[in-house]
């Protein structure tokens, strides 16, 4: 098979907010408790967070990360993660059946994006709480030193203000599992009036509102017109969620399923992100709606603030989320054991980023670690990388630059959500500063490796400075403690310039990625 793509240095969609290759942690699980922070864990700091994990996150220059919620934010009392640890009070997580000791909160979570080197995004709880904690909450993560909330702040061991310039209004209103959910109506006003009293704070504020928890939702896309309708002027980002799962390759593997099936959810799982692109389409065209209809010179943007893979996982929690285990502190919960599938999907979402970087200007990988997440620990012992580390890494690392706009000529496949998906699934960023091109391409073919000529008009000459390929046997391959590179990214050495000809041969189901330098 044979595919043609195009890249023209005149050619560009835009250029990409670093911060879309952000991350998210929750008081969830181990993410925090065993999965950053570990006191006593042989690699911990003074503070008790770990240096094995931390260095693993600063490898992937995670740009921001999103704390403390999720749906544990819609019941959380910042308040209780302040102040002498001996003091702070232990309570009863009501999103995951859980109990926290509190022994993290807003300042070591700071202490800990300073050490990986990122920035923070902080979530506030507009579920069980309103206006009034919202701003306390800022006045005391921002606000100057000589008021009530930037002593107690001093107080507590830090005198300069956090600065933190992103803050989510609330998390997943929409979805009735929310403590406090809320109609589209209800959150507006909410919403705006949260919006209008933290930018009486601080106009630099980014703020972001949100969007639908997914777009199954029965309130999607209404939600976003009417919350839009509510806050445009005052927001600047709508958050969305969206999880992807190949559920009934469980299933079918379960009940012995043949291999023509499982190849058939295989492919209807890898164009999921026909799926994902339509939902920011629709989110992008409803933010010009209400722009239009505001008359409003004012730009919104999408935080895509939850993705990921999540579903390898989900028959196990059962048992603590339906309450049968009490409240247990720090469980493994969604644990997902992410395989060699998995990589092409991540790979498939982030070239979806990439292409719609004109309107995600924001966007988090849900979760870092442990939980759904590219970085997995056992307490006392190792941490080590799974699978989708490695294209989250690449991304992160090379895709930073303006996105081209490629034109693309591949053979396709009809799925579940789209007809006619590519079998080359491409995205490419160019680097002004290093001279340097990336291409992040996917081959869904199962079987037959795809030879693509990429011509690169309007650069210079073109030389080949690296070449990553990820492929396996087999797709159900996955990284565990004692077999860490199983599932790993080797050098790749089919990719050859000729003039302004890049030809590079995608292997059936592989993931690569081609940097030249032009
Ligand atoms: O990331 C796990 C959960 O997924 C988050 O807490 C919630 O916002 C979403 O439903």
């Amino acid at each position: 098979m044979r595919a043609t793509v195009t890249a023209h240095k005149d050619y560009t969609i835009s250029k990409i907010d670093d911060r879309v290759y952000g991350a998210f942690l929750e008081h969830l699980g181990r993410a925090i408790y065993t999965g950053i922070y570990e006191p006593g864990h042989a690699t911990a700091d003074k503070n008790g967070m770990r240096g094995d994990v931390a260095q693993l996150v600063r490898e992937l220059k995670v740009p921001m990360v999103r704390y403390p919620g999720g749906n544990f934010v819609s019941a959380y009392n910042w308040e209780d993660g302040v102040g002498p640890r001996e003091q702070r009070p232990t309570r009863l997580d009501l999103a995951w059946h859980t109990s926290d000791s509190n022994a993290v909160g807003v300042h070591e979570f700071a202490d800990w994006c300073d050490l990986v080197d990122t920035e923070m995004m902080l979530a506030i709880n507009l579920g069980s709480r309103g206006l009034d904690d919202a701003r306390n909450f800022l006045e005391y993560v921002n606000g100057p030193t000589g008021s009530y909330w930037g002593d107690l702040r001093k107080k507590n061991g830090r005198a300069d203000p956090f600065n933190v310039k992103l803050w989510c209004l609330g998390n997943e209103m929409d979805g009735p599992w929310q403590v406090g959910h809320k109609t589209a109506h209800e959150y507006g006003r909410l919403a705006n009036e949260v919006a209008k009293t933290m930018r009486a704070f601080d106009k630099k504020l980014e703020l972001i509102v949100c969007g639908s928890s997914h777009s199954n939702m029965p309130t999607y896309p209404d939600w976003e017109r009417e919350v839009l309708e509510h806050t445009y002027d005052n927001v600047d980002h709508i958050s969305l969620h969206m999880y992807f799962a190949n559920r009934e390759n469980e299933r079918a593997l379960a009940e012995g399923g043949t291999a023509d099936v499982l190849a058939k959810n295989t492919a209807n799982y890898l164009a999921l992100n026909e799926k994902l692109d339509r939902y920011i389409a629709t989110v992008a065209s409803t933010i010009n709606f209400v722009k239009s209809k505001n008359r409003s010179k004012h730009n919104v943007y999408i935080s895509f603030d939850e993705w990921n893979v999540w579903y390898h996982s989900n028959k196990q929690d059962r048992k603590i989320l339906d309450g049968n285990d009490g409240w247990p502190h720090a469980p493994r919960l969604l644990e997902d054991i992410y395989n060699f599938e998995d990589v092409l999907q991540v790979g498939l979402i982030l070239n979806t980023f990439i292409r719609r970087s004109d309107v995600v200007k924001l966007a988090c990988i849900a979760q870092l670690v442990n939980v759904i997440a590219p970085i997995m620990t056992d307490p006392k012992g190792q941490a080590w990388r799974q699978t989708i580390y490695y294209p989250y890494y690449f991304a992160s690392v090379y895709g930073r630059g303006t996105a081209l706009q490629l034109a693309i000529n591949t053979p396709g496949y009809d799925a579940e959500h789209g007809d006619n998906i590519g079998y080359v699934d491409v995205s490419g960023v160019y680097n002004e500063e290093d001279g340097t091109i990336s291409f992040f391409a996917v081959n869904r073919h199962a079987t037959e490796a795809i030879d693509v000529e990429l011509s690169l008009e309007g650069f210079g000459a073109a030389t080949v400075i690296d070449h990553q390929v990820m492929t396996h046997a087999n797709l159900r391959a996955v990284n565990t403690a004692t077999e860490q590179t199983n599932v790993a990214p080797s050098k790749g050495t089919g990719a050859k310039v000729d003039g302004k000809l890049l030809s590079v041969k995608l292997q059936p189901y592989s993931y690569q990625m081609i940097r030249v330098k032009v």
